[in-house]
């Protein structure tokens, strides 16, 4: 398979190109190379998809048969002059979505046909808040173009492993291997309700690269099978071979306190205190499964992550979660309200 990725020189896009390479399979990334190098073995394709004009920035590619190209864009404008230029030379489309496509967050188990925001007019994104509407804009712009016999979109639920800067799947490991405090108590949200799913990153690209050999089509939300939040955090502290407490605080205590949702820093990642986000982890991949999407088991996710971040020169949850010196004070503080 001759397959060219838009894309390449960040975390997902290297998984994608190195799990096609492993696989035997021709792969080209078209990238600026900011975000990185490309994988050796990879032919890289130096271009700026933001340039004036979309001939120029595909020019080096228009003129070759590509059976799939995957795109892990955001910017509407990207995608919409990609697949302009590139119609006729391409078999198959397939785009890295989001689940945060979805009109409301709100329903828990929400399958592909639930209703997705407007798309974004604009060819570019400015803030992050538009996120899911430029999303459904550029998955309007594929299917528009390659139509629903030659495209795939996968709504992609958070992802986790190794190699995730955002120290989202790796603060809990590493924050109960690492305990801020003598004792080894960990902070946590109460969040009995709450849903969590991960998916890792290699199990992303291992399903759509398969998708892209079997010329699989159609829409697919693509994360892991939604457990509990408790379970997560189970997960992660039996991963980090630590017994010490945990200590859970109320999200309106938590929100009072300043403590961030999700992610970030001054925050407890994963965490969702507003019940009208609660679906953003909980969307119904059967689907997918159907089409062959495995999950490895969260345990190797985590413990990998871990691993991964006790392996960086300096490891840490890159700035997302509680410092050490935050989680004391808040423990602290939680002690004297109680
Ligand atoms: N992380 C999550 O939890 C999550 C959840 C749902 C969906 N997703 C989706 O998963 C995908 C993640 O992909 P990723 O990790 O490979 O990449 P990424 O961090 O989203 O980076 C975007 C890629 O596009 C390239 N790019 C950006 N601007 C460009 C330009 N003007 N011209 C040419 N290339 C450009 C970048 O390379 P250069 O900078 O080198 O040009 C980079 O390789 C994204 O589609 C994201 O929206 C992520």
């Amino acid at each position: 398979m001759k397959l060219l990725v838009f894309g390449g020189t960040a975390w997902l896009g290297r998984t994608l190109a190195l799990e096609a390479l492993g696989r035997g399979h021709s792969v080209t990334c078209l990238a600026r190379g900011d975000s990185g190098d490309v994988l050796p073995g990879v032919r890289f394709v130096r271009a700026d998809r933001s340039s004036s004009s979309s001939d120029v920035a595909y020019a080096q590619v228009v003129g070759e048969h590509w059976d799939v190209v995957i795109d892990v864009a955001t910017q509407p404008g990207h995608v919409r002059g990609a697949v302009a230029e590139l119609h006729a030379v391409v078999g198959q489309y397939i785009f890295v979505s989001s689940g945060s496509v979805y009109a409301s967050q709100r329903k828990l188990n929400q399958d592909e046909s639930a209703p997705i925001q407007e798309p974004l007019e604009s060819d570019v994104m400015e803030s992050m808040a538009d996120y899911g509407r430029a999303k459904v804009a550029c998955e309007s712009a594929v299917t528009s173009v390659f139509g629903s016999e030659r495209s795939l979109v996968a709504r992609v639920g958070l992802i986790g492993g190794p190699g995730d800067t955002s120290g989202r799947s790796g603060y809990w490991p590493w924050r109960f291997s690492r305990p801020s405090n003598s004792s080894g108590t960990v902070l946590v949200p109460d969040a009995p309700d709450l849903p969590a799913a991960l998916i890792d990153v290699r199990d992303l690209a291992e399903w759509l690269i398969t998708c892209a050999e079997r010329g699989t089509v159609g829409v697919f939300n693509a994360t892991a099978n939604q457990l509990p939040f408790t379970d997560h955090l189970a997960t992660a502290r039996s991963v980090a071979g630590r017994r010490g407490d945990t200590v859970a605080a109320s999200s309106a205590w938590l929100v009072d306190q300043g403590v961030q949702n999700w992610a970030g820093p001054r925050s407890l990642p994963l965490w969702l205190s507003d019940r009208d986000w609660f679906g953003l982890s909980a969307h119904d991949v059967s689907r997918a499964r159907g089409a062959g999407l495995v999950s490895r088991p969260l345990e190797q996710t985590l413990a990998d992550t871990l691993e991964w971040e006790l392996d960086r020169a300096q490891p840490g949850p890159h700035g997302a979660g509680l410092t050490d010196e935050e989680e004391r004070s808040l423990l602290a503080q939680l002690a004297t309200a109680r």
